[in-house]
């Protein structure tokens, strides 16, 4: 409404009714004027350019307790997922792979690529690159490599560094057979901007691998995953980590995160190939869709 509108109106009405109309107007009376962009941060809604501070909180904060949280809240299961994750992609079989693990963490998928390499193939020649935006996360998993074999080796790096804008002159076009990302796509503020930058360091041929939680299907094992996860995730952090907020932002980003087919035709507008959009084509559930892997090709 215009405000000479909204004044000849407020004159015609009582006065309470008078400043409710005025203060709805306001809106609109705004909206010419171009806000800072938002998106979401768990179910609130921030600017964008707040976002990145806001997990890089959540992650320092969690950093130290952040293996241990993850054993408790998801009963271990996710070492199965990343185990099938891993196993799934065959690190080693056709030869070392140059790879880089995006949202790293404290290395749990580089290490399981090292060690599939080594075990299933005795391939002692493939590379993981960590690459997180999180210094303490990185900090843990370096300290967790220090008691493995793979330390002080060129098998293992670890990289500060934002997936959404990859250094190109220290990550350069066209470098990696195998690029992975585990439960650390849905912490980006632009999705598309990550997968972008995923398409433009992978080789033509080489293979881009996502972990994350996903959308469940059946109606009632979705009540019941909600109800787990909203009550027993959150008191979980207060208990073993003395965080409660953070872990309740790690639930609510969950539901944020775009379902199965949404997802891989991201991954599809960032110029990758999938397979078809079902259940074993784009993506392969895990869990009935609680965690779902998504992998496509660079052509
Ligand atoms: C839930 S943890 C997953 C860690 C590891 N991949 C795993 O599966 O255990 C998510 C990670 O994403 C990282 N992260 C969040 N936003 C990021 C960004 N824009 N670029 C790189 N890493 C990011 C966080 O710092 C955190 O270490």
């Amino acid at each position: 409404m215009q405000p000479a509108r909204c004044l000849r109106l407020a004159r015609a009405l009582p006065r309470v009714h008078r400043l409710a109309r005025c203060i709805n107007t306001q809106p609109s009376d705004n909206s010419s004027k171009p806000g800072p962009r938002t998106t979401s941060f768990g179910f609130r809604t921030v600017p964008e350019d707040e976002k990145e501070s806001l997990v890089k909180n959540v992650f320092d904060s969690v950093a130290s307790s952040y293996d241990l949280m993850n054993d408790a809240s998801s009963l271990g299961v996710h070492r199965l997922w990343k185990d099938t994750f891993v196993s799934t992609l065959r690190p080693g079989r056709k030869g070392p792979l140059r790879c880089i693990d995006v949202a790293g963490g404290t290395g749990d998928i580089a290490l399981r690529i090292l060690d599939h390499a080594r075990e299933k193939y005795a391939d002692r020649e493939t590379t993981v690159e960590v690459v997180d935006i999180n210094g303490q996360m990185l900090k843990e998993g370096f300290r967790r490599f220090k008691k493995t074999m793979y330390h002080n080796t060129p098998q293992i790096s670890f990289h500060e560094a934002n997936a959404q804008e990859l250094p190109p002159s220290q990550f350069t076009d066209n470098t990696y057979d195998l690029y992975t990302i585990a439960f650390g796509i849905r912490n980006c503020t632009s999705i598309p901007d990550a997968l972008k930058e995923a398409y433009r360091v992978l080789k033509p041929g080489g293979t881009f691998a996502c972990l994350e939680f996903s959308r469940v299907n059946n109606p009632l094992f979705s009540l019941a995953y909600d109800q787990y996860s909203f009550t027993m995730i959150p008191l979980m952090g207060t208990i073993l980590a003395g965080d409660r907020a953070s872990y309740q932002y790690l639930v609510e980003s969950i539901r944020k995160f775009p379902p199965q087919p949404e997802f891989a035709n991201m991954i599809r507008d960032a110029g990758f190939t999938t397979g078809k959009d079902v259940d074993g084509g784009a993506w392969t559930d895990l869990w009935g869709g609680i965690a779902c892997i998504h992998t496509a090709v660079k052509v």
